[in-house]
C-alpha cells in the first residue's frame, strides 16, 4: 500500500517503519506523504493506542531530509518545505496517544527532529544523532530549533545546532534527549515492552497526560495550570477513573474500559 513505509498493527500497537534502506531512510517527498497519511489514519483509529516508529534494516532510523530534494529549494518552496514537515512532525506531537521513536542507527537532521517530535526515545547503542544543517548552509526546519531546545536547553541545542556535530545515543541520554540506550538486538523488543505498558493504562488518562505535558512548554504556568485543571477534572468523569479508585480501595486490580 505504501512504497516507503510499512505498517503493521498488534494488539492495539501500531508499527510504522521507514523503508528506504538503500538511501538510509531519508524522508524524501512521498515518504513524507506516507508519513502523513500513516498518523491521519492512526489518529482516528480507536483500536490503536500506541505506536512505534522505527528505520528499516539495522543502519538508519533516518539519516534526515533527502537532500537531493533539499537541493532544489528556492526561498518560497524552502518555506512551504519546513512548514510541511512541521505539519507532519506536529500532528505526530498531537496525536492522541505516544508515539515511542525505536531509534536504531542514524538518526540525523529530520531524522532526529522525527525522533524529537515522538513522546518517548528508546535508542540502540549504535544510534547516532545530529543536527547537521549547518553543514549544508541551512537550520533545522522540521522542528529541531524548537524541540531540541525545549529537550536539552539553550546551552546544549546552541552547541549542537551550530556546530552540526553528531552525538552519540550514550551522550543523548545524558542530556535528557532519549529515555534509554539498549543493545541493538533489544531495541524493538524493549520499545515493545514500553508499548505494552502503555496500551495497558486507562487511555482517556493517557490522552490528557499527553495534552498538558504538550502544553507546558507553551503557555504561562497559570494558563498551564487552568489547563491541569480542566483536563483533570474531565478524567474524574471517566469510569475509569471510577473503576481505578475503587479497585485501590477494594485492594484489587483495576479493569479499564477506557470509557
Ligand atoms: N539524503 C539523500 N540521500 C542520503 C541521505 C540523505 N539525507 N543520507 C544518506 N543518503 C544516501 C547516500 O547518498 C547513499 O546513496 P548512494 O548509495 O546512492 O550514493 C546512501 O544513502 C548510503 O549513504 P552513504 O553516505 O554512502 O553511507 P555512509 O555510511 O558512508 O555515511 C552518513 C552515512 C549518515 C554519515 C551519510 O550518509 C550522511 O552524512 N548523510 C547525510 C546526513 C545529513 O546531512 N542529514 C541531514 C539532512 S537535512
Amino acid at each position: 500500500m505504501y512504497q516507503n513505509i510499512l505498517f503493521e498493527k498488534k494488539d492495539h500497537i501500531a508499527f510504522v517503519t521507514i523503508n528506504r534502506p538503500e538511501k538510509l531512510n531519508a524522508l524524501n517527498n512521498q515518504t513524507m506523504l506516507e508519513l502523513r497519511d500513516v498518523f491521519l489514519k492512526i489518529k482516528t483509529d480507536d483500536d490503536i493506542y500506541a505506536v512505534i516508529v522505527t528505520g528499516a534494516g539495522e543502519k538508519a532510523f533516518v539519516a534526515g531530509a533527502d537532500i537531493s530534494e533539499l537541493n532544489k529549494l528556492d526561498a518560497v518552496s524552502g518555506r512551504e518545505f519546513a512548514e510541511r514537515g512541521q505539519e507532519i512532525f506536529n500532528l505526530i506531537e498531537n496525536l492522541g496517544k505516544p508515539v515511542i521513536a525505536a531509534v536504531n542507527g542514524y538518526a540525523l537532521g529530520g531524522g532526529s527532529e522525527l525522533a524529537w517530535a515522538c513522546h518517548f526515545r528508546i535508542a540502540s547503542e549504535n544510534a547516532i544523532f545530529g543536527q547537521p544543517e549547518i553543514d549544508l548552509g541551512i537550520i533545522p526546519g522540521y522542528g529541531g530549533t524548537q524541540r531540541l531546545t525545549r529537550l536539552v536547553g539553550k546551552t546544549k541545542a546552541m552547541e549542537l545546532i551550530l556546530t552540526g556535530r553528531k552525538f552519540t545515543a550514550k551522550e543523548a541520554y545524558e542530556m535528557g534527549a532519549v529515555n534509554k540506550v539498549v543493545p541493538q538486538s533489544e531495541l524493538l523488543k524493549e520499545a515493545e515492552e514500553l508499548a505494552k505498558t502503555l496500551t495497558s493504562k486507562p487511555q482517556i488518562a493517557v490522552r490528557m497526560a499527553i495534552k498538558a505535558i504538550n502544553m507546558a512548554h507553551e503557555t504561562t504556568l497559570s494558563d498551564g495550570l487552568h489547563l491541569e485543571a480542566t483536563l483533570f477534572g474531565i478524567c474524574c468523569g471517566t469510569e475509569d477513573f471510577k473503576e481505578g479508585t475503587s479497585a485501590f480501595l477494594e485492594k484489587r486490580k483495576p479493569a479499564f474500559k477506557n470509557k
